[in-house]
């Protein structure tokens, strides 16, 4: 019969290719039994959305290899997602909501809305707990992204709450306004809308909550960073050289802020509009690039009808493409989560 701590010496070479760290220290090997030969135990990541999983597994039995008696393996997994500790005089922490993400771009138009949707519904689909905020106050897309009625809950004494579509809790000022109801509010109302969202909601028990927000360096997107402590930003580029000079400025505001950012993601990647701008300037910058999504019209169609592609057709190249940059995402934000527990270690 294999020896349990020989099984978690072996276990303990196996390193966590993101973290840099080896599996046992991070805890992510729970419940070890041993009955004869056979060793089972539940490997723990730090995200549903884990783009290494299968890395991981066979590193976990190549380690297993050197441990003698062991006749047959049986892993489970699991994941836990970790939310940061809050800062002493930062933003308020929005309760049970462990990452808030939010996706930016100083142009307008750049797939934004889209985007977000996408990944907040690959990121449920992927098993984690997920919220969207459509922090867009004076233009929200998002109802008709989800396919949620504009003004659904108008009629309602209960006030704004979440509405779930494809397994995601969202949030938009345009649950409660009427179809055609212009926001004409200015900067101060438009912080306190912003404010609203995130802390009168109740959000429930969150991994992510993804955050729509409108273009450039507006008054919401301000709010948003005072208001929250921000996982970290995902900037939006098309490729086109003004569009990218425009997400360089994008990156420049949020480092200023003081937010992490997670990287850049090049979206209508095509013939038209071009391809690789965005990964190259990231380069030059030193942010990470986190993938391309190609122009393609069954994403539009999806977009307008209200049936996101990622649920809408779950097995094509454009939904894959969404579920890899959900996965980059949630390794940036564990990566991070992680990197602050080594600087205190
Ligand atoms: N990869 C893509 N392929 C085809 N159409 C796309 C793609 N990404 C976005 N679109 C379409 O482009 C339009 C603009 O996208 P979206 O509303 O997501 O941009 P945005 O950056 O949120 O805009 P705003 O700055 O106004 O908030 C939409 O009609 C959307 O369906
Ligand atoms: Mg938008």
């Amino acid at each position: 019969m294999p020896d349990a701590q020989a099984v978690m010496t072996a276990l303990q070479t196996v390193r966590d290719p993101e973290l840099h760290r080896d599996i046992v220290s991070l805890d992510m090997v729970r419940d070890l039994s041993i009955e004869g030969g056979h060793v089972k135990f539940e490997l723990v990541l730090t995200t549903p959305a884990c783009p290494l999983r299968e890395t991981i597994e066979k590193d976990v039995r190549a380690a297993l290899q050197t441990v003698p008696g062991i006749d047959d393996l049986d892993i489970s997994w699991g994941a836990e997602v970790r939310g940061g500790a809050t800062r002493e005089g930062g933003p308020k922490p929005v309760p049970g909501v462990k990452n808030v993400i939010a996706v930016a771009s100083n142009k307008g138009g750049v797939g934004k809305s889209t985007i977000s949707t996408n990944l907040a519904v690959a990121l449920a689909a992927l098993g984690a707990k997920v919220g969207l905020l459509d922090a867009d106050i004076t233009g929200p897309n998002i109802p008709t992204m989800l396919g949620i009625e504009q003004g659904a809950l108008s009629e309602g004494q209960g006030g704004l709450h979440t509405i779930e579509a494809y397994g995601v809790q969202a949030v938009s000022i345009g649950f409660v306004l009427p179809k055609g109801t212009p926001v004409v509010w200015r900067g101060p109302m438009i912080g306190s809308g912003v404010r609203q969202l995130l802390h009168d909601v109740e959000w429930g028990e969150l991994d992510y909550l993804i955050v729509d927000l409108p273009p450039g360096t507006s008054d919401a997107s301000m709010s948003m960073c005072q208001e929250a402590e921000i996982a970290g930003v995902v900037i939006v580029s098309t490729p086109q050289v003004v569009a990218v000079e425009d997400a360089m400025k994008a990156v420049g505001m949020f480092d200023r802020l003081g937010v992490p950012i997670f990287g850049v993601v090049e979206n209508m990647a095509s013939e038209i509009f071009g391809r690789g701008g965005a990964k190259a300037a990231a380069e030059s910058l030193g942010v990470e690039f986190l993938g391309e999504i190609g122009l393609s019209a069954p994403i539009r169609q999806g977009a307008d009808a209200g049936n996101p592609i990622v649920a809408a057709d779950p097995t094509s190249e454009e939904a894959q493409a969404f579920v890899r940059l959900a996965e980059q995402v949630a390794a940036r934000c564990s990566v991070l989560r992680y990197s602050g527990d080594m600087a205190v270690a």
